[in-house]
C-alpha cells in the first residue's frame, strides 16, 4: 500500500487531510519539522505532503535532505507565495499546491506523482536488466545454459513478493546471487540483512530476529530492534536456513506468511515489508524426513527455487572467472594452466577457485601465475577430499593401487618400483583386492 506522510502544523488541516487520505493511503502525520525528520529517517514513504512554513524549521531543509530518496514531495504553500513554491520545485519537489486548496486537485496531484514514481522505478529495473551481470566485485555472466536460466529467472523474480530459495553446494555463490537479486530489485537502496542461521544460538534466535522490549528479560535494559525491523523495505536473507533451530521455525513460518511479528516481551503485532530470500546447501527434503525441518515452512519458502549448478558442471565458466579474479592483480594465466584448472573437480566451487587464483597471484613473481602454485594447492585439497571419508587402510591401499594401475597402464614393474615392493607382492595385493572391488575386476598386467 502507498504510504504518505503529512507534514502540517495547522491541526485542523492535518486532521482533515489525514481523515480524507486514509481512505486510500496508509497515512502518517507530523506536526513539526523535527517530528517529520524523525519519521522520515525511520520509515519509508512514497509521498510527503509538506507545508513549507513550519514552526521549528524551514520545510525546504527537509526537501533538500530527503527528496533524492525517491520520495515524491508535494509542497503546500500559503496563498500567493509563488516564489517559495518555485524554489521548492528547484530543490526537488514534485509539485506544489497553494492554500486554501481544492481536495480534488490534491488527489490528482498525488496520483500523478505516484505514476511518475512507478515509471521511475520501472525504468530503473529495466536499466538494471540491461546491465545484467554488472554487480561490483562479482561476475554474474555465464556460458552455461543451466546457470543462465537461473540468472534469467532471478532477474524476472527480483521484484516479485514471494520468497526465493537458493540452493547449491558450498561456495557456488548463493549469497552472491541473493545480493544480486537485491541490487536489481526496487529495494536496492534499502538494507540487505543477513541472518546467519548457523551462527545464532538457539536461545537468542527469537530476540535477534524479532527484537525485544525493554524489560523483556534480565539484562534487557533497552528496546532492541530485531533483524526483521532493520531489514524493513529491504531484503532479509536467511543463510543456511536448514540450520534454523526447529523451535524457531514455527515463528518464522508465521512471519513469512503474514510479515507480522512480535518483539520478545512485546504486546502488539508489528508489521514490516521485506523480501525474503533463503539459502541452503543441505537437503531440506531429508531434514523434513528426519523431523528437523518443518514441512509447512519448506512449502512457504520454496515458491521460487533457484539452484546454482556446481562449478564442475559449468566448467565453461572457469576461464571467465579466472580472468575476473586475475584482473585485480594484473596477472595472466597460461593456457595449459587453465586447462589443468578446468579439469579439476572444485569441491569448494567458486570460493575454492577464487582462493587458488588469489594465492597464486600473491605468490607468483612472474606476470603469468605459477602453474605449480595453482596445482599444489589443488592437490592438497584433492587429498583432503579423499581423506574426508576417513578411509580404512585397505580402502586407501585399494585407491592407491587403482591410481597407480591407471597411471602406469597396468605395468607391474613400474607399480612395484613405485611402491618399493616386489612384483609378487603387487600381484598378490591386486588379486585379493580384485575379488572385493568391482572396479578392479578387469585389471590385467603388462610388463
Ligand atoms: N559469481 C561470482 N563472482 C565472483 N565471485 C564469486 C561468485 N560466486 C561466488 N564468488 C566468491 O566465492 C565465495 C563464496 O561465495 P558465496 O559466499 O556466495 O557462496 P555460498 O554458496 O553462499 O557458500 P556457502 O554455502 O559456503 O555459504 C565468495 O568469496 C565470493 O566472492
Ligand atoms: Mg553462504
Amino acid at each position: 500500500m502507498v504510504s504518505l506522510l503529512i507534514v502540517e502544523d495547522d491541526k485542523n488541516l492535518r486532521v482533515l487531510l489525514t481523515k480524507k487520505l486514509s481512505e486510500t493511503y496508509n497515512v502518517d502525520a507530523a506536526e513539526s519539522g523535527e517530528e517529520a525528520e524523525r519519521k522520515l529517517s525511520e520509515n519509508y514513504y512514497d509521498i510527503v505532503l509538506l507545508d513549507i512554513k513550519l514552526p521549528d524549521m524551514d520545510g525546504l531543509e527537509l526537501l533538500k535532505k530527503y527528496s533524492l530518496n525517491g520520495i515524491k514531495f508535494i509542497v503546500i504553500t500559503g496563498y500567493g507565495d509563488i516564489r517559495t513554491a518555485i524554489t521548492s520545485v528547484k530543490y526537488g519537489a514534485y509539485d506544489f499546491i497553494q492554500k486554501p486548496f481544492n481536495f480534488d486537485l490534491l488527489d490528482v496531484t498525488i496520483k500523478k506523482a505516484l505514476k511518475e514514481k512507478n515509471l521511475e522505478e520501472e525504468n530503473r529495473a529495466l536499466k538494471n536488466f540491461l546491465f545484467k551481470g554488472k554487480i561490483e566485485g562479482y561476475l554474474l555472466e555465464t556460458r552455461n545454459p543451466k546457470f543462465r536460466e537461473v540468472l534469467e529467472t532471478a532477474r524476472m523474480v527480483a521484484d516479485v513478493e514471494a520468497p526465493i530459495l537458493i540452493r547449491g553446494e558450498t561456495g557456488v555463490g548463493k549469497e552472491v546471487l541473493a545480493r544480486y537479486i537485491h541490487k536489481i530489485s526496487s529495494r536496492r537502496d534499502k538494507p540487505f540483512v543477513v541472518v546467519d542461521c548457523t551462527a545464532i544460538p538457539e536461545h537468542l534466535f527469537e530476540s535477534e530476529l524479532f527484537g525485544y522490549e525493554k524489560g523483556a528479560f534480565t539484562g534487557a535494559n533497552q528496546r532492541k530492534l530485531g533483524l526483521v525491523e532493520i531489514a524493513n523495505n529491504g531484503t532479509l536473507f536467511f543463510d543456511e536456513i536448514g540450520d534454523m533451530p526447529f523451535s524457531v521455525q514455527a515463528k518464522l513460518l508465521r512471519f513469512v506468511e503474514t510479515k507480522k511479528f512480535r518483539r520478545v516481551g512485546g504486546l502488539k503485532d508489528l508489521e514490516v515489508d521485506v523480501k525474503i530470500i533463503c539459502a541452503t546447501n543441505k537437503n531440506l527434503e531429508e531434514l523434513i524426513k528426519e523431523g528437523k525441518f518443518r514441512e509447512d515452512l519448506y512449502y512457504r519458502i520454496n515458491t521460487i527455487e533457484l539452484e546454482i549448478p556446481p562449478l564442475r558442471e559449468r566448467k565453461e565458466d572457469i576461464p571467465l572467472l579466472v580472468e575476473f579474479f586475475l584482473k585485480k592483480y594484473r596477472k595472466k594465466i597460461k593456457n595449459e594452466t587453465l586447462i589443468e584448472l578446468m579439469n579439476y573437480s572444485w569441491e569448494g566451487n567458486v570460493r575454492e577457485l577464487k582462493n587458488v587464483i588469489e594465492r597464486a597471484c600473491l605468490l607468483s613473481t612472474d606476470i603469468y601465475i605459477d602453474e605449480a602454485i595453482c596445482l599444489k594447492r589443488k592437490n592438497i585439497s584433492c587429498i583432503e577430499k579423499m581423506m574426508e571419508k576417513l578411509p580404512t587402510l585397505e580402502e586407501l591401499e585399494k585407491m592407491y593401487l587403482a591410481f597407480l594401475y591407471k597411471r602406469f597402464n597396468g605395468n607391474i614393474d613400474k607399480i612395484a618400483e613405485t611402491l618399493g615392493c616386489s612384483r609378487r607382492t603387487v600381484f598378490r595385493k591386486l588379486k585379493s583386492l580384485r575379488e572385493r572391488y568391482s572396479d578392479l575386476k578387469d585389471t590385467t598386467f603388462t610388463r
